[in-house]
C-alpha cells in the first residue's frame, strides 16, 4: 500500500519523508491556496526535491483544450508530476490525450463507480474516490472503494485506486484490506498511524525496569 501525503505544506512533507514511509504527494487548489504558494511551479520543484515519488498537480481549467495545455506544462516541470484532472466529460477527453502522450493522470473528485469505470477506460493512471466527503453526506465512502477495486479487478484495468479524502486511520486500513493501491492523507493522519497507547505504556515500562536494574 503506497502512502501519499495530502498537503502543500513543505514542512509536513519533509517530516513525513523523514519517517521513511512516504511514496508520494497529492495537492489540490485548496491545499495550495491554504499554504499561500503563489508560485505553483516553484512549489512543485521544491516538493520534487524532497520526495522521489508521484506528485499530483491539479489543473484549474475545465475544457479539454485548456486542460491539455495546462497539463502538458505541468508534466514538463518534473518527471514525477502526475496531472490531476477533474472527473468531468472534458476532463476524460483530456485524460485520453494525456495517456496517448505518456503523461500520467490522477482523475480526481470521483464519487461513483460509473465515474471510476470511465476514468479507467480513458486511461487514467490513478483514480481518486473521495471517501471522507461521501461519509460527510451519510454515504459509506469505503463501500465505493470496495466497488471500484472489484470492478477494476473484474476487467483487469491498470488504473490504481487511491483512497482520497481520508480522515482517520480506519479509512487507510480498510483501503488496504480492500486492495486499494494508494491512500493519501493529511500529516495528522500519518502521525496517527504510528501511535498506539499500548506501545507507549509498554515502552515506558521497559525503560523503567531497565533503569531499576542499572541504577
Ligand atoms: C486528494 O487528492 C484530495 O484532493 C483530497 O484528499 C481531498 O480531501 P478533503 O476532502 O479532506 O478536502
Amino acid at each position: 500500500m503506497k502512502i501519499f501525503i495530502d498537503t502543500a505544506n513543505l514542512d509536513e512533507i519533509k517530516q513525513a519523508a523523514d519517517m521513511g514511509v512516504l511514496d508520494g504527494v497529492t495537492t489540490n487548489p485548496s491545499l495550495v491556496s491554504k499554504e499561500g504558494h503563489k508560485d505553483f511551479r516553484s512549489m512543485l520543484e521544491k516538493i520534487a526535491s524532497i520526495v522521489d515519488g508521484d506528485i499530483s498537480a491539479e489543473v484549474v481549467s475545465t475544457n479539454c483544450d485548456e486542460i491539455v495545455k495546462e497539463g502538458r506544462e505541468l508534466a514538463k516541470i518534473h518527471k514525477n508530476i502526475v496531472v490531476k484532472v477533474p472527473l468531468i466529460a472534458e476532463g476524460l477527453k483530456a485524460v485520453k490525450i494525456f495517456a496517448s502522450e505518456g503523461i500520467k493522470t490522477n482523475v480526481t473528485l470521483c464519487f461513483s463507480p460509473s465515474q471510476a469505470i470511465l476514468a479507467a477506460k480513458a486511461g487514467a493512471y490513478i483514480i481518486s474516490p473521495f471517501v471522507g466527503r461521501l461519509d460527510d453526506i451519510s454515504q459509506n465512502g469505503m463501500e465505493l472503494i470496495a466497488q471500484i477495486v472489484q470492478i477494476y479487478n473484474n476487467y483487469d484495468y491498470k488504473t490504481q485506486v487511491l483512497v482520497a479524502s481520508v480522515r482517520h486511520p480506519i479509512h487507510f486500513v480498510q483501503g488496504a484490506l480492500m486492495g486499494a493501491q494508494i491512500a493519501t492523507m493529511p500529516f495528522k493522519v500519518i502521525e496517527q498511524l504510528v501511535k498506539h497507547p499500548l506501545t507507549d505504556i509498554g515502552l515506558a515500562k521497559f525503560l523503567e525496569d531497565w533503569k531499576k536494574l542499572n541504577g
